[in-house]
C-alpha cells in the first residue's frame, strides 16, 4: 500500500478513537470542552499516534491495545501546538486552516484547553493501567516514562526556541532546540510502540536512533516549509519566522544547505529502516514522505 493510503487510513482509526474522548456534557465549563475539541479534531495528520501504532506492528498484530497511549500522545500534541501558537509565544492566528484556539476562543480559555489536554492524556493512560494485566504494566509504565520525558525536552525545546528569537543561535544549540521541541516526542511516540510491542533492548535503540532522524527532519521541513510552502495547503502561516527572528534551519543556513541537510539525515534514516526488512518499508517511505510533505 502507498504510504498515503496508510496513513489516510490510521487517520481515520485514530479519529474515531479521540472522537470517544469528546466531553459532551451541559456544564459551567462547556466552552472549555468545547475549545478542548475544536484543536483536537481540528485536522491534525496524527503523525504521532501512526507511528505509535506502526512501530508495535513490525512485533506484534494487536495494535488497538494501544489505543490509550496513541490518543494520549495525539491529546498532548494539541496542548502543545496550542501553547506554542499563544501570544506569548509564537502569537499566530491559523493552524490547520482556521483562528488558533486563542483566535477562536480567548486566551485564558486556550491556555486551560491545553492544560486539561495535557492533563487529559494522563487520565486516559492512569485509566488505561488500572485497567491493564499485570503482565503488561511494566511496559505500559515504561512507556509513559518514555512520554513524560519527551513532554519535558518539548518544554525545555519550546524554551530555547522563545529564549533565541531574535538573538543569534549556535549550530549545536539550533539543532538542540530543534531536537528537543519536536524531535523528542516523535521519538517518544516510535518507541512507546516498541516497548508496549515488549521488543528487545537492541530494537528499541535502533528504532529510536531512526527517530531521532525523522525527529530533526520534520522540524527542518517545518522550517522549509515556513518559508516556501503554500498557507492554504499547510493550513498556517508562512514566511513569518524571518519577521519575527526566529532561529531555524533555514534562517541559520539557507534554503540551499536546509534542504542539503535535510537530505543528508533522510538518508541515514532510511538505512536503519532497511535494517527492520519488509518490517522497515513503511519506515523507510515515511522518512521519504517526512522530506517532501507539503503539508
Ligand atoms: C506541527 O506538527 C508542529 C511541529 C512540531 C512542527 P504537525 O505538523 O505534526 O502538526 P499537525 O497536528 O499535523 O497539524
Ligand atoms: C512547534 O514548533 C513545536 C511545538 C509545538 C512543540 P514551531 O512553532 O516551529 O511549529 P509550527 O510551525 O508553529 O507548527
Ligand atoms: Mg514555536
Ligand atoms: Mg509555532
Amino acid at each position: 500500500m502507498e504510504i498515503k493510503e496508510t496513513i489516510k487510513e490510521y487517520q481515520i482509526i485514530v479519529n474515531q478513537e479521540l472522537e470517544r474522548y469528546r466531553k459532551k456534557e451541559d456544564c459551567p465549563e462547556k466552552v472549555l470542552n468545547e475549545a478542548m475539541a475544536y484543536s483536537l479534531m481540528a485536522g491534525g495528520k496524527r503523525l504521532r499516534p501512526i507511528l505509535l501504532l506502526q512501530t508495535y506492528q513490525i512485533f506484534k498484530e494487536d495494535y488497538q491495545k494501544c489505543f490509550p497511549f496513541a490518543v494520549a500522545i495525539e491529546m498532548i500534541h494539541n496542548f502543545s501546538l496550542i501553547h506554542d501558537d499563544l501570544p506569548a509565544i509564537d502569537n499566530d492566528d491559523f493552524r490547520h486552516g482556521k483562528p488558533t484556539n486563542h483566535k477562536m476562543f480567548n486566551e485564558p480559555t486556550a491556555i486551560l484547553a491545553g492544560d486539561a489536554l495535557l492533563n487529559g492524556a494522563y487520565q486516559v493512560i492512569s485509566k488505561d493501567l488500572q485497567n491493564s494485566p499485570k503482565e503488561d504494566l511494566p511496559f505500559k509504565i515504561q512507556a509513559f516514562a518514555e512520554l513524560t520525558y519527551a513532554i519535558d525536552r518539548v518544554i525545555a525545546g519550546e524554551y530555547v526556541d522563545t529564549e533565541y528569537e531574535g538573538k543569534e543561535i549556535s549550530s549545536e544549540y539550533l539543532e538542540y532546540m530543534h531536537k528537543n521541541k519536536t524531535g523528542e516526542f516523535i521519538k517518544a511516540a516510535v518507541k512507546m510502540g516498541a516497548i508496549l510491542a515488549k521488543a528487545k533492548e537492541e530494537e528499541i535503540s535502533r528504532l529510536a536512533s531512526y527517530a531521532e532522524r525523522i525527529g530533526l527532519t520534520f522540524q527542518i521541513r517545518d522550517d522549509i516549509l515556513s518559508e516556501i510552502g503554500d498557507k492554504d495547503i499547510l493550513g498556517k502561516p508562512v514566511g513569518n519566522d524571518k519577521e519575527k527572528g526566529k532561529c531555524t534551519y533555514v534562517t541559520k543556513y539557507g534554503l540551499e544547505k536546509a534542504e542539503q541537510i535535510l537530505e543528508e539525515i533522510t538518508d541515514q534514516a532510511v538505512e536503519i529502516a532497511k535494517t527492520f526488512g519488509e518490517k522497515g518499508k513503511f519506515f523507510e517511505d515515511f522518512a521519504i514522505y517526512i522530506k517532501n510533505r507539503n503539508k
